[in-house]
């Protein structure tokens, strides 16, 4: 992308600025142009593309700045780097910088920049067009320039024609992996059986199933498979991570960009004086109903939102430190509660659902020991399909879940990094269910939560979800109720369904 970046800005003093001064102005922007504005730049850049300044002015006590660059110390950037000079000369005229005034920010991008990859954004006050390109005027104050946000502009919008070339493509999918068929003649929804025999109902929430005892008895079978062949024998510890999730986490985890259409928020009481929701209550009484625009006005927030992927919120217990080569690699686990998602419209079976059950296995350690724990989950998981529970099952390389969860969809992952995920055959509609993943995530999490390692080397971290619910279902959907024809291993776990409901 060529750009050009044009700004203008005052710089207001305690003091009219006298005739010296502007001597002193003139040689300190003649020296930035010629040496200060050039550190750092390739020596190879043309000369065009450095930032410079145009032009300068006094007016009383206020000098504006005029400043033009393409890519090499951008105009914000000049602007903040011949601060300091300016200020050290004019202030032997005892003359003292108060603050600086944006005037105008111009952003040109010259080239066919689509309408879709321009964003919608309060920083933004006007975008034109013209065969040259696009051209934005910001509306920034100083504080902005100095957090980049131009810079950050012009890197979403190189993202956003990125995600439009990917747009069309399907998600990446590449099998590895295929069982034989081992289809045992059941054919039914799983989920209108388990209705039918009274395993689950429905939950007034959208996508929320009530498990009975014998849902939950297959999955404690599969829970107890999980830690009896994988995370017992491969040593990972079981921890507690909390299910309410702060910005504060998914502003590292890389969420904060693009999972808002999936969130369950949450909003904390403005005050829990008991005063200040009384009438709430009231009104409930009075009229049956909850007046969900009164306590709208009463929350702040939303501060954050339920539980999405599981293991973001481990991170803050590691942020900051540096892992002792001896505790590597860091193996464990969470099985402590609920994953919430809104899912797209009407109702599904137990296989997709808004809140749902799942392990989340997770490790870090070096490159070569994140990769290692991968394969020895993937080893340990392939034996327990194949011998445990004889599944028709496959798994493929799809685009990895922490760049489809930041929008990324389409993607592809490097050699060593990404996502492997099983599916499962369902007969009923001969289709294959996501039934569980297992990922290396490169040092993005501990990059974005500033975890290191003792070595030197990169922290790498993967992790790997067992979503109970599709186990389940497909489980189910290829075993049937049969549980006398169940593999003997879940049979024995399952013992006999505890069904203790019976309606009149
Ligand atoms: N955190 C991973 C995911 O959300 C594995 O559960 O897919
Ligand atoms: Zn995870």
């Amino acid at each position: 992308m060529l750009l050009r970046f044009t700004l203008s800005a005052a710089l207001h003093f305690n003091k009219e600025l006298p005739p010296e001064a502007a001597e002193a102005v003139q040689a300190t922007v003649e020296k930035a142009n010629a040496t200060l504005f050039r550190r750092g730049v390739p020596a190879e850049a043309d000369a065009a593309e450095i930032g410079r300044i145009t032009g300068w002015q006094v007016e009383g006590s206020s000098l504006t700045l005029t400043l033009e660059s393409g890519t090499y110390t951008r105009a914000h950037d000049a602007l903040f780097r011949i601060r300091k000079p300016l200020a050290a000369a004019l202030g032997r005229h005892r003359l003292g910088l108060r603050g600086i005034e944006v005037r105008d920010y111009r952003i040109d991008i010259a080239g066919e920049i689509p309408e879709k990859a321009v964003p919608n954004l309060p920083m933004i006050r006007r975008t034109t067009r013209d065969e040259a390109g696009v051209s934005l005027e910001l509306a920034v104050d100083a504080t902005d320039l100095e957090n980049k946000i131009p810079d950050r502009l012009v890197r979403l919008i190189e993202e956003k024609i990125e995600g439009l070339k990917y747009g069309g493509k399907a998600e990446h999918w590449e099998l590895i992996f295929e069982s034989e068929k081992r289809s045992g003649g059941f054919v039914e929804n799983p989920t209108e059986e388990m209705l039918a025999r009274g395993w689950i109902k429905h939950a007034p929430a959208r996508g929320q199933w009530i498990f009975a005892p014998p849902a939950v008895q297959l999955f404690r079978a599969f829970e107890r498979i999980v830690v009896e062949e994988i995370i017992g024998p491969l040593g990972f510890a079981e921890m507690i991570f909390p299910k309410f999730v702060p910005w504060e986490v998914w502003k590292r985890s890389g969420h904060a960009k693009g999972v808002y259409p999936e969130i369950y928020y949450v909003s904390a009481p403005k005050t829990r004086d008991p005063a200040y929701w009384e009438d709430v209550g009231d009104y409930f009484k009075v009229t049956g109903e909850v007046p969900v625009e009164m306590i709208r006005d009463r929350l702040e927030g939303p501060i954050g939102g339920m539980c999405y992927a599981q293991c973001p919120p481990f991170w803050p217990f590691v942020q900051g430190e540096t892992l002792a080569t001896g505790s590597l690699p860091i193996r464990i686990f969470d099985r402590s509660g609920t994953s919430h998602r809104y899912e797209s419209g009407g109702i599904h079976g137990i296989e997709r659902v808004d809140e749902f059950h799942r392990i989340e296995i997770l490790w870090l350690g070096t490159a070569e020991q994140a990769v290692g724990t991968a394969q020895e989950l993937n080893q340990a998981y392939k034996r327990v399909f194949e011998e445990i529970l004889e599944l028709e099952w496959r798994s493929a390389r799809v685009t990895p879940w922490f760049m489809a969860q930041e929008g990324l969809a389409g993607v592809a992952e490097t050699e060593n990094v990404g996502t492997t995920d099983y599916e499962a055959f369902l007969p009923y509609n001969e289709t294959w269910l996501e039934f569980q993943n297992v990922s290396v995530a490169g040092n993005k999490y501990p990059k974005g939560f500033n975890v290191k390692v003792q070595s030197g080397e990169e922290c790498w971290s993967g992790c790997s979800g067992i979503g109970l619910e599709r186990w389940t279902a497909a489980f189910l959907a290829q075993k049937g109720f049969e549980v006398d024809a169940w593999p003997k291993r879940v049979r024995d776990l399952f013992g006999e369904p505890r069904e203790i409901f019976h309606f009149l």
